[in-house]
């Protein structure tokens, strides 16, 4: 189906690179500036944007100022915004600052969970269970984001049916959604394929996200094959930043203006404007102080022509 004409199929695009990006960020980026560039994202016509996440500075430091952030960016009433949360005290924090959604975290591999979290993966799942209980009343959505789903720099594979038994926990505990990532790039488009497929037949009320790293140059090709599954929502990162301080090798998200430019070429309704998305991504490199591995922002968008070159 992927390859066919899409017929304007709407496509939910989550952009991370303000949490994701900036968690992996060396230096410091001056508050202001993370506000200033939300509130961009904001206009650009994403359906959810993840602002920062409320996890121990000591862990992060590059996302200690989530609070200020969270309060001081201006929300357009069609974006969802979000926060990653790995804890009670994280959730805490994130419903003080009355975000739409908490995005809970934990990986599939117990010694990524070890690693990242300081916890076994039982001690997380209590800690999120206890998260969901307290906010159910609450107007406000939980997802799941499970880590090293398609496999753990550490363990290797990870088995699918333990990532299904964990989606399956959660769903029965409340949560509305859930997003299985590829945390250091590790999957391969047959396999998302096959996982994809499960996860759609085993829970089919859940709003499934893919998460891709394109740490080994597959992040297209894997939404591809998971377009392909009737997977409609995808978190990406402008100019294709990104990481996990806790995954060894880990690297830059799908690239958000590559992504966006490849689907709206085929057909599918992103309601994204690929030039603003450009402009914004433009402006990346001279906040963070590196060059980013998006490819449209060196080579510009497919409509765009050059002159006839000069022979010398
Ligand atoms: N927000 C702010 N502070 C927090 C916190 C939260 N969500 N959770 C714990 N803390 C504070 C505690 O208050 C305590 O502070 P103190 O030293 O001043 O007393 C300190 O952090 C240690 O608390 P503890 O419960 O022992 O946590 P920990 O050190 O075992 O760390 C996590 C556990 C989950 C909080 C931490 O590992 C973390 O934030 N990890 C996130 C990793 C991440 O985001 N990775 C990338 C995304 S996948
Ligand atoms: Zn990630």
């Amino acid at each position: 189906m992927s390859l066919q004409v899409a017929n304007g199929k709407k496509l939910y695009i989550q952009e991370v690179a303000p949490r994701d990006g900036f968690q992996n960020e060396m230096q410091f980026i001056d508050t202001d500036q993370k506000i200033a560039l939300v509130d961009r994202l904001s206009d650009a016509g994403y359906a959810k944007i993840e602002v920062t996440s409320f996890t121990s500075p000591k862990a992060i430091p590059a996302l200690r100022d989530a609070e200020e952030v969270m309060h001081r960016i201006r929300r357009n009433p069609d974006v969802v915004y979000t926060v990653l949360v790995p804890n009670v005290r994280g959730a805490e924090r994130a419903m003080e600052c009355k975000v739409d959604e908490i995005n809970l975290v934990m990986s599939a591999s117990e010694t990524h969970n070890r690693a990242n979290l300081r916890m076994t993966r039982a001690q997380s799942l209590a800690q999120l269970a206890d998260v969901i209980a307290s906010v159910s009343s609450e107007r406000v959505a939980i997802n799941v984001s499970l880590s090293t789903v398609f496999g753990c720099p550490m363990e290797g594979d990870i088995d699918p049916y333990q990532v299904f038994e964990l989606v399956g926990r959660f769903a029965t505990l409340g949560a509305h959604g859930v997003t299985l990532c590829d945390t250091t790039g590790m999957a391969y488009p047959s396999q998302v394929a096959r996982i994809a497929r499960e996860a759609r037949k085993l829970f089919p009320k859940l709003a499934l996200t893919l998460h891709f790293h394109d740490t080994r140059g597959m992040a297209l090709a894997n939404t591809l094959a998971a377009l392909d599954e009737g997977i409609e929502r995808f978190d990406a990162s402008l100019g294709g930043l990104g990481g996990c301080p806790y995954a060894p090798g880990a690297s830059g998200n799908a690239c958000t203006e590559d992504l966006v430019h490849m689907l709206n070429l085929m057909g599918y309704d992103t309601g994204i404007r690929e030039q603003e998305l450009l402009d914004i991504a433009s402006g990346l490199p001279g906040l963070i102080g590196h060059e980013l591995p998006g490819h449209l922002n060196k080579a510009g968008l497919r409509s765009r022509l050059h002159s006839v070159p000069t022979r010398c």
